[in-house]
């Protein structure tokens, strides 16, 4: 890799966050402010370009000049274990059209916003039983991370897909591993290879015995082997879970911080059953920008020589967009490090990622933040942390960034 014309390593990658747990590291968000690109170096002494605006992620992310395949040289990892993660069986999100878009082509009809809506009464009956059963706890204690926000999306991803969420602490166990940042490669190997032959199992069960989720849907179409079924089932059962489990348990938290927003959240969900929902979606759509549980950042290569905001990327050169920097970018986000559930504009965010990649599962992970954040607060309106906010511990390490546990009282 040519480094001659580079500017000099600016920051090292995961930086650590600043005093505010929602807000990204202070070092991007200074990156932001000084360069368009800057570079930064990463766990194995090589270093690849951060891009932290917003402007300026999205042209990366459209163009064609980046790749998303993991397995070509200069493709950036911000551990052994992610490295693993990426390359071991990759699955289309890390990979290039056309087996990209032929891939994930057999799962977009299950994820349009309408085919998604038909869920709603599935997802606000989740919602109503998990909080029924916290409700029902005699010492009015709780660990909403546990007894709701992780739940809720792994049982409706495993309707979705058709596995038993019975299975839930093995395939819990295995994503944890896998999503650790510095869990070692091995670790993480093994945890892929048991995930693998377990949704490989099921595809080959759903053989005999058909259902109507997607993993039977794609076995009987005999288009994919079981191997290729397991690797997007396990895709579809990661991702469907640890990211709107975290963006809950954030969100909640953030709200009994600022109840003036709460207050707003409510006023957004009694408007949304008046039958305008539309105060409720920009709430959902500034959580997510407020958050950016995809903290480590979005990694590409450059394919061939490319230019950035200025700065020539050179083919094989890695890049990572920031996008929870590129969130806080006051250029497109006016006042970005402030809450603000009413703000005009939250939804170009780029928490879910932007072009061909952009996240397969936003419409269901906006519904189901629809369905349960307004739930939470409505059902318990003296929700507060039972333990002070300095003992909370914030995933920094994991791949998806959020809370560990968030134990609450009312
Ligand atoms: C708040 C919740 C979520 C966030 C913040 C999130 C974030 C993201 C981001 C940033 C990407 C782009 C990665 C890249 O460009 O390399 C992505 C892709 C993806 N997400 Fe999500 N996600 C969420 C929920 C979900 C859910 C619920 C599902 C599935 C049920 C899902 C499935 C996927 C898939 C399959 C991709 C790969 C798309 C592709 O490569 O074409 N996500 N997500």
């Amino acid at each position: 890799m040519a480094t001659a014309a580079h500017p000099p390593v600016a920051v090292t990658a995961p930086a650590a966050r600043g005093t505010c747990p929602f807000a990204p590291p202070p070092a991007y968000e200074q990156a932001r402010g000084e360069e368009g690109l800057s570079r930064v170096r990463l766990w194995d002494g090589t270093s690849c370009w951060m891009v932290t605006r917003h402007a300026d992620i999205r042209s990366v992310l459209r163009d064609r000049s980046f790749s998303s395949d993991a397995r070509r040289p200069g493709f950036p990892f911000l551990s052994a274990g992610l490295r693993t993660l990426a390359t071991d069986r990759p699955t289309f999100i890390r990979m290039d059209d056309p087996d990209h878009a032929r891939l994930r082509r057999m799962l977009t009809a299950d994820f349009m916003i309408r085919k998604v809506a038909e869920m709603r009464p599935a997802v606000r009956q989740v919602t109503d039983d998990l909080l029924d059963r916290m409700a029902a706890r005699t010492d009015r204690t709780a660990d909403l991370v546990a007894d709701f926000a992780l739940p809720l999306p792994s049982v409706v991803i495993c309707l979705l897909l058709g596995v038993p969420y019975a299975d839930h602490a093995f395939f819990q166990q295995c994503s944890s591993t896998m999503l650790r940042t510095a869990a070692p490669a091995q670790e993480v190997s093994a945890a892929q290879d048991e995930l693998r032959d377990y949704l490989a199992g099921l595809a080959r069960a759903k053989r005999a015995a058909p259902d109507d989720g997607i993993i039977s849907r794609l076995a009987e179409q005999g288009i994919l082997d079981d191997d290729e079924i397991a690797s997007m089932g396990r895709l579809l059962l990661v991702a469907g879970h640890e990211t709107t489990a975290n963006m809950t348990a954030l969100s909640v938290l953030a709200l009994l911080r600022e109840p003036a927003q709460a207050e707003r959240l409510h006023e957004a969900a009694r408007l949304d059953e008046d039958g305008d929902g539309s105060a409720l979606d920009t709430a959902v759509e500034e959580l997510l920008r407020y958050m950016t549980v995809v903290h480590n950042g979005i990694g590409r290569v450059a394919v061939e020589d490319v230019e950035v905001s200025g700065t020539r990327i050179r083919a094989g050169e890695g890049v990572l967009c920031m996008v929870g920097a590129a969130n806080r970018d006051e250029d497109a986000f006016p006042d970005g490090g402030l809450l603000d559930l009413g703000r005009p504009g939250a939804r170009r965010h780029l928490a879910f990622g932007f072009g061909v990649h952009q996240c397969l599962g936003q419409p269901l992970a906006r519904l189901e933040l629809r369905v349960a954040l307004p739930a939470v607060l409505q059902r318990f309106p003296g929700l507060r942390l039972a333990v002070p906010f300095e003992e909370l511990r914030f995933r920094h390490e994991m791949a998806v960034y959020g809370l560990h546990a968030l134990p609450l009282a009312w």
